[in-house]
């Protein structure tokens, strides 16, 4: 009995080796069942979840490309300028550490980064004004030749304030790029040195911008629907 089991099992076995080596043969490939929640089921969940974050974006204002091409013009223009002088980078966190990464990958010349984090947004789409430091720079600017790097440019309110406080710790100079200007917003009067794009009134998310902590991940700027912000 046990002989005779083993003997169907092992009969069984061979017939499905044989399929499974005709079918592989012919070019016909078939999963087992722990293999579908692998890597492919993985890549397939990350795909609609990206699709649903695209689906809150109306259109794409700057594509990748399109931000590839700026991105480099002006760190061209930066490296003319500054041409035999060490720069000191300080991105604005959060929403300046993609431009700023992409940005400081372009420099020729010798130049350290810093970081600081301002925030006067909170989860609103309006500035409260009320400007705070959460994060301050490592080490000293001191006769540093300084650019700060900024996402946006919008009301001017965090650029007006922080460019007061770095400009009190006496750098050698200082100046501002940031990747987009939003004039019509613009409460103080604050102009930037460099400027990738001056865009409208819209919200803007993508490359590092976000609406509530969201969509930084984005590789491109797009408009956000209005109804993704105006339902919270
Ligand atoms: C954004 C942006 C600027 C600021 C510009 O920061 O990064 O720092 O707003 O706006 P303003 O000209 O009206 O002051 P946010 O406070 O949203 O924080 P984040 O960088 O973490 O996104």
């Amino acid at each position: 009995m046990y002989y005779g089991q083993q003997a169907k099992y092992f009969i069984i076995r061979q017939i499905n080796r044989n399929i499974t080596e005709e079918m592989t043969a012919k070019g016909i490939f078939f999963f087992k069942k722990k293999e579908k929640t692998g890597q492919a089921g993985i890549n397939q969940r990350n795909v609609r979840k990206i699709q649903m974050l695209e689906q809150d974006i109306e259109r794409v204002l700057f594509s990748e490309e399109e931000l590839d091409r700026r991105v480099n013009e002006l760190a061209e223009q930066i490296n003319r300028d500054y041409e035999g002088k060490e720069i000191t980078l300080i991105s604005v966190l959060r929403g300046s550490f993609v431009f700023m990464a992409d940005l400081t990958r372009k420099i020729k010349g010798h130049c350290t980064v810093d970081f600081m984090s301002v925030s006067s947004y909170g989860k609103g789409t309006i500035s409260s004004g009320q400007v705070q430091i959460t994060k301050d720079l490592s080490d000293e600017i001191e006769n540093r030749h300084v650019i700060v790097v900024e996402d946006i440019l919008d009301s001017g309110n965090t650029l007006g304030y922080l460019l007061k406080v770095l400009a009190q710790r006496h750098p050698a100079s200082i100046r501002l790029c940031t990747l987009l200007d939003k004039p019509d917003r613009r409460v103080k009067p604050i102009t930037a040195d460099y400027c990738g794009f001056t865009i409208p009134d819209a919200f803007v998310v993508g490359y590092g911008l976000d609406y509530a902590e969201r969509y930084r991940n984005l590789p491109y700027i797009g408009i956000l629907k209005p109804e993704v912000y105006t339902k919270s």
